[in-house]
């Protein structure tokens, strides 16, 4: 496999918005502030990734690891997802957006299961684009459940040991559907991979911009995006031009 023209768009991009609460130190505001302006960015990469043929738009909203900051911005948080999902429900059931979470639900606040539901329901039908919010998540939480899935498929005798490849492993993963991640934008300067996307991400693009994630912007993704169909993936085999 190489890259060709019609590859040239990302089919899933996944992105770890960061640095919302630097933005809102340089404002003089205090954190959330920046997590609110955050939002807007989200609504505006949502709807871009949608026109320029995007099929899977993966966001890291909030990791397994978030529940160590202070209780109140952790509130906070949770309120603005529960605020987003709820408010965007309806322009993405209008631009044929299917709304997914991905993430331990055990542990997250009633009423955010309940928008998050409903707005599953609500899109499960739409089929332009895909938007999976990726919220009490964290790749190695994710792995450790596919184990514990296969595992348990093993103690019924529904499966063999020695059938356990790389096949049923993915095929055992939470959302199983979801293709490999073409490519991962960070924002903000940190160059890792905190834990997001594991198992997707093998064979990902990776693009770091310093960018604050409030200040990412449209020119922000189209240059990622830009850079992507520059980039030649070999999948681990040899080049074209040899
Ligand atoms: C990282 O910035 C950002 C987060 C942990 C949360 C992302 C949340 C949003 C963009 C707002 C709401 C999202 C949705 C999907 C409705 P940081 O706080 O780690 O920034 P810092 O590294 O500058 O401290």
């Amino acid at each position: 496999m190489s890259a060709s023209a019609s590859d040239s768009v990302p089919a899933h991009v996944a992105i770890i918005m960061d640095g919302n609460g630097r933005w809102a130190k340089k404002q003089k505001m205090p954190r959330t502030f920046g997590h609110q302006a955050g939002r807007e960015t989200v609504r505006e990469v949502m709807t871009l990734s949608a026109q320029l043929g995007v099929s899977v738009l993966s966001l890291f909203a909030f990791s397994t690891e978030n529940w160590r900051r202070p209780r109140h911005e952790v509130g906070v948080l949770m309120h603005l997802m529960l605020k987003t999902i709820a408010e965007e429900v309806e322009t993405m059931v209008e631009k044929g957006i299917r709304f997914r979470m991905l993430g331990n639900r055990l542990g997250l606040p009633a009423e955010l299961v309940a928008a998050i539901e409903r707005a599953e329901d609500l899109t499960r039908a739409c089929e332009t684009m895909q938007v999976v919010l990726a919220l009490n998540y964290s790749g190695r939480w994710a792995i450790t459940e596919t184990a514990k899935t296969l595992a348990k498929a093993v103690k019924r005798g529904e499966l063999e040991i020695e059938s356990i490849d790389e096949q049923a492993f993915a095929a055992a993963r939470p959302i199983a559907d979801l293709p490999a991640v073409d490519l991962l934008i960070r924002s903000s300067g940190e160059m890792r991979l905190s834990n997001f996307y594991l198992w997707e991400m093998a064979y990902a693009e990776l693009y770091f911009t310093d960018t604050l994630w409030p200040d990412f912007a449209e020119a922000d993704f189209k240059q990622a995006l830009a850079v992507y169909a520059t980039r030649e993936r070999r999948f681990g085999a040899l080049t074209q031009r040899g």
